[in-house]
């Protein structure tokens, strides 16, 4: 995918998923801005930093009005702590739907000007939570479900100008794999119940991410494109004592 000259904004683009993503976007050629509250912590070649905290509107709108161009605005900042419903007050879920969905609609808005002028698109980065329960992550599956939403209705409004997407992702294996799946027999063990037998890599994230900004998916807009190697076996074929396997 050739995406030269193109430039692009990663939130949350410094570690995890996003850097994927980021590095992805270099390799194609383009110019590429990951913004985060905090700089990488391991280098990332060929990409500029910007400081922001994504539910800061304020900041968002100061950021995205000094930006001399925008071709790609990839939402990934974002993600939840292991928190069930009753462990928290409200406030604290909140806080979780905020970082996941509206702060993404308020870099959307603010990027839209950008976008409608160079006749870009916008790649929301989703996850199978939205599609499914989710417990612990409750809140975070709910504004997960909700940026899918929002996809939808923005491609509509905006479109032909801009074209915008979702990438539902699975489990992807980054630094902090362990905090969400144990030390390596837990995510070999994750790892297992996926079809395709691994993890993703923030790679594989990243090169569905170029696909979508790119000129080979110019007729897609307002699609969810799934990027969760086969997803979850039905748990209730385990359980059944007739059909099982061998
Ligand atoms: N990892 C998975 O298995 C998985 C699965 C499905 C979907 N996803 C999605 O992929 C995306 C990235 O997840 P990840 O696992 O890579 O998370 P991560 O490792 O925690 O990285 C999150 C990134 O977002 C930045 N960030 C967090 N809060 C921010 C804020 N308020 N303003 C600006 N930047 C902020 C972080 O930097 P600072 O902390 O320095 O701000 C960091 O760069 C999320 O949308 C997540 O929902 C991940």
């Amino acid at each position: 995918m050739e995406l030269n000259g193109r430039v692009v904004v990663v939130t949350g683009g410094t570690r995890g998923v996003g850097a994927g993503i980021a590095r992805r976007f270099t390799e194609a050629g383009a110019e590429v801005v990951v913004c985060a509250r905090r700089p990488p912590q391991v280098p990332l070649p060929k990409t500029e930093f910007a400081p922001l905290d994504v539910r800061d509107a304020d900041a968002v709108r100061h950021f995205f009005a000094g930006l001399p161009r925008l071709d790609v605005l990839v939402n990934n900042a974002g993600g939840a702590p292991y928190r069930r419903l009753t462990d928290a007050d409200a406030e604290r879920h909140a806080r979780v739907v905020e970082l996941n969905l509206l702060a993404p609609l308020t870099v959307s808005l603010a990027a839209y000007e950008h976008l409608r002028r160079t006749r870009g698109s916008i790649v929301m980065i989703g996850s199978v939570s939205g599609g499914r329960p989710s417990p612990g992550t409750a809140a975070y599956g709910a504004a997960k479900a909700g940026l899918e939403s929002l996809a939808r209705s923005m491609a509509v409004e905006w479109a032909p100008d801009v074209r915008v997407n979702t990438l539902v992702v699975g489990m992807v294996r980054t630094e902090l794999s362990a905090v969400h799946y144990g030390d390596d027999d837990g995510v070999a063990a994750v790892a297992r119940t996926v079809p395709l037998g691994r993890l993703a890599e923030p790679s594989d994230i990243g090169d569905a991410a170029v696909f979508l900004a790119s000129d080979a998916a110019a007729y897609i807009s307002g699609a969810s494109l799934l990027v969760h190697g086969g997803g979850e076996r039905p748990a209730f074929l385990d359980a059944a004592t007739t059909d099982r396997d061998g």
